[in-house]
């Protein structure tokens, strides 16, 4: 590890999960993360105002978890960086405010990132720098995009994304019509395992000739299941839980894998990263490696901790954000629950910069 490389505390609260993580460089020192998932279960998804309240509870001992954890103490920070967007308004809201404080107290400078950029980035502290470009499929419970990130600083563009459910979405759905809990992501995964994936044709969202190559589309495909679950019930009969499992997940996964291949042949790039929650799920990942051996792609997944909201994601970006000197935010940064990707930071304007100087 390069002593000389910045050391950065990250803050991620954009859904349910208070994520503080501390990188150096390149180098994860600490991932602390305290959910509140549990608290969401029995209403089958999040609640945005038991989030932010579960946010605001956890922030100070999961920063000073963190800060242990890395064996540093606050004061050695070259930076603190925070989610700005996209997410939950008032989830971020308590994110950045804490930031906010954090970086006023300690005189560090301050690091609006973008969610969905971390996702990519934290891919640098399993498997060193990302390679410019890279194509990036972002899975999670609120988004299902593809990417082509030039710069993880500065340059990201959006190639396609899901025009109604987010995949996650979709699995934590089907898992709710099939009454197996929240989320649903690694139950379906587990039953799934014991599954018939070919025993029912689900539909493959957006692959006609005519659709958008690189758009997805998940709500067709959770009616079907709903449908086919429907019948059974009406019949009277038994519903195969493991192979409607294993079938819709197929269904998923194929859609995925296809089209982020395609990309990466399209654009002309060898090196594809999968990140956010989904990227967990065993068959996707085992899908996207033997599609990427056969076309002669470098597949990229971190560990399924760093797939999933953390805070490390959010201080690895904030470490490249540093090292390649881009602008920290003002301290009137505000949470941009739709800050589009393209965004992968909100740097001060040169007004505010001159006055940050000062
Ligand atoms: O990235 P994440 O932690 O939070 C969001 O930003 O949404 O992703 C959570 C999503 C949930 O929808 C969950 O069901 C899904 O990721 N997920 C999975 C698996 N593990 C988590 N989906 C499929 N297979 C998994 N093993
Ligand atoms: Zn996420």
């Amino acid at each position: 590890m390069a002593a000389d490389e910045p050391l950065v505390l990250g803050i991620e609260t954009s859904c349910d999960e208070t994520g503080v993580g501390v990188v150096r460089g390149t180098t994860l020192l600490a991932d602390a993360v305290a959910s509140s998932v549990e608290e969401h279960g029995r209403y089958g998804g999040v609640v945005p105002e038991i989030a932010s309240r579960a946010h605001l509870e956890a922030m100070v001992p999961t920063v000073q978890r963190a800060l242990d954890q890395a064996g540093i103490k606050a004061s050695d920070l070259d930076g603190i960086a925070v989610t700005a967007g996209p997410g939950l308004a008032g989830a971020l809201l308590v994110g950045v405010s804490a930031a906010k404080a954090y970086a006023y107290a300690l005189g560090k400078p301050l690091y609006g990132v973008n969610h969905l950029a971390s996702h990519i980035c934290v891919d640098q502290l399993e498997h060193g720098r990302l390679p410019e470009p890279t194509m990036a499929l972002l899975v999670s419970g609120g988004h299902s995009s593809l990417l082509l990130t030039e710069d993880i600083t500065s340059t990201v563009r959006s190639l396609g994304a899901t025009i109604d459910d987010a995949a996650g979405e979709a699995f934590d759905k089907v898992a709710r019509l099939l009454n197996l809990g929240f989320p649903g992501g690694p139950v379906i995964d587990r039953y799934a395992r014991e599954g018939d994936p070919a025993a029912i044709a689900f539909p493959r969202g957006l692959t006609g000739a005519k659709d958008p190559v690189y758009d997805f589309s998940f709500s067709g495909l959770k009616t079907a299941v709903s449908r086919w679950v429907e019948a059974k019930r009406r019949a009277g009969e038994d519903v195969p839980v493991r192979d409607v499992s294993a079938s819709f997940q197929e269904a998923v996964v194929d859609v995925l894998t296809r089209k982020a291949v395609r990309a990466c042949k399209d654009e002309g790039v060898d090196h594809l990263m999968i990140g956010g929650g989904v990227a967990a799920n065993s068959r996707l990942r085992a899908l996207a490696q033997e599609r990427c051996d056969r076309a002669g792609i470098t597949l990229r997944v971190p560990r399924p901790k760093l797939c999933t909201d953390n805070g490390a994601m959010v201080a690895a970006l904030g470490a490249e954000m540093v090292r390649r000197d881009r602008a920290p935010s003002a301290f009137d940064l505000s949470a941009d629950s739709s800050l589009p990707v393209t965004d992968t930071h909100v740097p001060a304007s040169h007004d505010e910069l001159h006055r940050l100087a000062e």
